[in-house]
């Protein structure tokens, strides 16, 4: 395991093609189906033709439109304010809210039944229906815990910084000087959350 922290060294390890997202395990089904299609565990062609979709909704919603309900517990405002935005009612909210505590941990029934009924509810094929969810899933960052690094794993040697990535070398990128990644992968959806961030100060 390799750590980078150097806001540079991290710039460049999103900039390099070697460098992808571990790849996601589990079986078919639940949050092993979302993860396999969502942009988030993605790379190269098939990860930009999936970030187009999280765009392309969220290029649709000003981000100043946003807003919290009267007492609204600000854990769900994120992802209940952009399902809304978008045309997916709140009535999913709660099992997003599910989804969303597991994406990056631990796999658990109650959120692979979350994903299933997400996949039930929310419109498009397969490929749509997944990024929308992970889109929601990716919102409640906004007022989650703060996100403190991200994982890749080399597909090949390459370097960063001078320092040899062998491949299989799993990298650890630290996100202190860059806390919405950097392109190619850059946080789309940076300008909704600080919007939103801004109207719970
Ligand atoms: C409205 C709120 C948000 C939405 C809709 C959203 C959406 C997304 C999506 C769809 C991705 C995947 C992009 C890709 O792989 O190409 C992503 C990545 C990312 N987001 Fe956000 N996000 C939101 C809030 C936040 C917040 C508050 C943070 C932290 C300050 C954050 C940090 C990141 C980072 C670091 C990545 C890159 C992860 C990586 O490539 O390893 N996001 N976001």
């Amino acid at each position: 395991m390799l750590i980078f922290s150097d806001p540079g060294d991290v710039l460049a390890a999103f900039a390099e093609p070697a460098l992808v997202p571990p790849r996601p395990g589990g079986v078919e089904g639940g949050m092993a189906w979302l993860r396999r299609r969502v942009a988030r565990f993605s790379s190269g062609e098939v990860h930009a033709r999936r970030r187009a979709i999280a765009e392309k909704y969220l290029a649709a919603v000003e981000p100043g439109t946003l807003r919290p309900l009267e007492g609204e517990d600000r854990r769900r405002f994120p992802a209940r304010a952009l399902a809304e935005a978008i045309g997916l009612g709140s009535a999913i909210v709660d099992d997003v809210l599910l989804a969303a505590a597991a994406y990056h941990g631990e796999d658990s029934a109650a959120a692979d039944e979350a994903v299933e009924r997400l996949r039930a509810q929310v419109p498009g094929d397969d490929e749509e229906c997944a990024n929308l969810i992970g889109l929601l899933i990716q919102a409640c960052a906004t007022t989650g815990p703060p996100v403190v690094a991200t994982k890749r794993v080399a597909v090949r040697d390459t370097e960063i910084g001078g320092v040899p990535v062998p491949a299989g070398t799993l990298v650890t990128l630290r996100l202190e000087g860059n806390p919405f990644g950097a392109e190619p992968r850059v946080c789309p959806g940076r300008a909704h959350a600080l919007a939103m961030l801004e109207e719970l100060r």
